[in-house]
């Protein structure tokens, strides 16, 4: 395996991040998984191409450019920027990172969807959909918001209910209103274009069949076949951000259309820049192989549209699908108010060394599509303890003998050291754990080895050895201190995928070329020379993550997000409030503000700071209200005053009396209490809304 291999051309992604939102360390678990991937099949020798892009078109990603006052464009550059340095500082290596809304991404969409209907497999429908009468434009399931039909709970989404777990259509949601502009939602007819999925039943079984698939993913697939594939609606209706239908004026690619075909348009991109050959990867025939990365979530899309639309407009299909489980964090979902929400960005700000995630994140994934969990106290302990405390520590108990005895040249005995054989014939099974995408059992077996590198080191004891006198000392001191290094370059070598700039440290301290996997087949000879050791990592201080998860706490108030965006994986980067901090049009409209009028106002024996005031809104009675308002105001000057109050504010019973009702006053450290007065015109009792 280390050597005799056949070369391969494979092609890889990852899913495309929607470009309205902020990378977090639950993306990091697929981008830092394929680049694994992808580096260790790149130090086996074989050509790999590794592309990705943002996943730009949408509502969210057009309602979110409308709310700050810029384009879709310009959003989305930013946030490409953005994308790109988050990538980029956490070493994932893209060969290509572009972004779907581009022009081959438009000329492949359309391309592939006049082929679509060339072969018979698209259809129009006249469908009814929500409609928003205020803001003229189709909703989104996930931008009508309402009462759970099942239990109640207000102001859930359109398609599912966060609190009970219920999934039902909108038309089901009690008192349904848009969450774009708070308007009752109408129903209305459009036409759609639809992809005639329930066609491709038996394509799809097939290839189910072919082995492209994990275990878990395939039984899903079975579920799907046996509820039935409903045919799949394309069409969005303007306004929308996205790529136009051809001869279909007003209707777009829904954003899950062109978003696949973005993996095409990323390449194709890269084509044009290193002269490759588009279609030796994308031909119904080609030999290449095809691997898309993606979590659980999005398998539907993956597993029946995808290779559905590839299939039927003549295009190869992807040799494996690998999906991947979600990210807990201590155990939980990730949570805003626990300070676990993370993203990239504040990750790399307080902990600084994008490796440690790697190395942790690589420890707990496995082929599977079981959810993986970052344990915050279990990613300092083992970080230390294998990083720092085996693999590190291999060279940095023996470097400096032979910096310093032997001026940096290794003395490399005839007879290899067991304990070198040994990390030698694992490379076989290391590499099969890596190609099968279990890292978990890699790093096992490495750190095993490295426990076993580091016993040769402590029964050799070279600290022992160099306060002895005479040339055998001195020549095993010599021969041991070379085996450790030799061993370290060896753990080095297993490393590199998970850990590429830590190892290139090693490469540059040991004085290597950079190593692949063939480099398992050689060793150092006597005589070479290496250069000094420095420190090459600092333990985790568990101080950073606890600053960690308190910043990102205090970011629920201080990074804004919009619930737009709830319909993304993804934390939003700007925005007007955290979600968390707006209220629902329902939430406001329970607050009953009245037009009141003042018809007495009195001081309080024994308050210092409050007012009795009566009340008319044009009830029975006027209503008592006790303000603290004394500092501001002159009793005699408030009566016959307009004002606005609180009127279902709950009857509060106060030392003074009764209070039933609040006003509404105005204050801060510059000045008040200033009650509010209504304009010219309004009349007491009226609705404040
Ligand atoms: O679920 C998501 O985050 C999507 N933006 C993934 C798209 S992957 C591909 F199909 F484009
Ligand atoms: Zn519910």
């Amino acid at each position: 395996m280390a050597t005799a291999n056949t070369p391969r051309k494979i092609l890889v992604t990852s899913a495309l991040p929607y470009a309205n939102g902020s990378i977090h360390l639950g993306h990091l678990v697929e981008y830092i998984q394929t680049d694994i991937w992808v580096r260790f099949q790149k130090m086996q020798g074989h050509t790999v191409h590794y592309v990705c892009a943002d996943d730009t078109h949408g509502t969210p990603i057009m309602l979110r450019a409308e709310k700050e006052g810029i384009t879709p464009e310009a959003l989305i550059e930013g946030v490409h920027k953005e994308h790109t340095a988050d990538f980029s500082e956490f070493l994932v290596e893209f060969d290509n990172y572009y972004s779907t809304n581009a022009p081959e991404n438009k000329e492949l969409a359309q391309s592939i969807y006049k082929k679509l209907k060339a072969n018979g497999k698209i259809s129009t429908k006249t469908i009814e959909q929500f409609y928003d009468p205020v803001k003229n434009m189709f909703l989104p399931d996930r931008f009508i918001k309402g009462e759970c039909p099942k239990c109640h709970a207000k102001d859930q989404y359109g398609d599912s209910c966060e609190v009970c777990g219920a999934t039902y259509n909108p038309t089901e949601l009690i008192n349904a209103y848009s969450a774009v502009s708070g308007a009752a939602p109408i129903r209305k007819e459009t036409e759609h274009y639809f992809f005639k999925l329930s066609e491709c039943e038996q394509f799809l079984k097939d290839w189910t069949r072919s082995g492209t698939l994990q275990g878990e993913a395939a039984n899903k697939m079975g579920e799907w076949f046996e509820n039935g594939l409903n045919d799949w609606d394309i069409s969005r209706d303007a306004p929308y951000f996205g790529f136009e239908i051809p001869d279909a004026p007003g209707k777009y690619f829904y954003v899950w259309l062109d978003a696949p075909i973005g993996y095409m348009a990323s390449f194709k991109n890269l084509c044009q820049a290193k002269g490759l050959d588009f279609d030796e990867y994308w031909s119904k025939d080609s030999k290449t192989e095809l691997y898309h990365f993606i979590g659980k979530d999005i398998l539907y899309f993956h597993a029946l549209f995808w290779p559905a639309t590839l299939e039927f407009s003549g295009h190869r299909k992807p040799t494996q699908i690998f999906a991947h489980g979600f990210l807990t964090v201590n155990g939980e979902k990730m949570s805003k108010s626990r300070g676990t929400f993370i993203t990239a960005r504040s990750y790399l700000e307080h902990i600084k060394n994008p490796e440690y995630l790697r190395y942790y994140y690589a420890a707990k994934i496995n082929s599977t599509m079981e959810d993986i969990d970052l344990s915050l106290d279990d990613f300092v302990a083992r970080v230390n303890s294998d990083l720092v405390g085996k693999y590190i520590n291999i060279a940095s108990r023996t470097a400096g003998f032979i910096n310093k005895r032997f001026d940096g040249k290794l003395q490399i005995s005839n007879t290899l050291p067991s304990a070198v054989q040994e990390i030698k014939s694992s490379a076989k099974l290391i590499a099969e754990c890596y190609e099968s995408r279990e890292y978990g059992k890699a790093l096992r077996e490495i750190m095993r080895l490295a426990d076993h590198a580091n016993a040769d080191v402590a029964e050799a004891a070279p600290w022992v050895k160099a306060k002895l006198e005479g040339d055998e000392a001195k020549q095993d001191l010599h021969l041991d201190c070379s085996a450790a290094l030799e061993m370290f370059r060896l753990l080095s070598l297993y490393l590199k995928p998970v850990l590429p700039k830590l190892v290139g440290e090693v490469e540059k301290f040991l004085n290597i070329v950079p190593l692949t996997w063939a480099s398992v087949d050689s060793s150092f000879i006597t005589g070479h020379q290496i250069n000094n050791y420095e420190h090459l990592i600092t333990r985790i201080d568990p101080k950073a993550i606890d600053a960690m998860t308190e910043a990102n706490k205090e970011n629920l108030t201080a990074t804004p997000q919009v619930s737009a965006a709830a319909v993304s994986k993804a934390a939003p980067v700007t925005a007007a409030l955290p979600e968390a901090e707006y209220i629902s049009i329902d939430d406001f409209t329970k607050v009953d503000l009245r037009i009141a009028k003042i018809v007495n106002a009195e001081h309080v024996e024994g308050a210092e700071k409050l007012l009795k005031l009566l009340l008319d809104i044009g009830e029975e009675r006027p209503r008592q209200v006790f303000a603290g308002i004394k500092s501001a105001y002159d009793p005699a000057t408030l009566v016959g005053r307009l004002t606005v109050m609180v009127a279902n504010l709950a009857p509060r019973k106060m030392k003074f009396g009764m209070s039933e009702g609040m006003v509404l006053a105005a204050s801060d450290e510059n000045g008040g209490p200033f009650i509010l007065s209504p304009d010219v015109g309004a009349k007491l009792g009226m609705r404040v809304k």
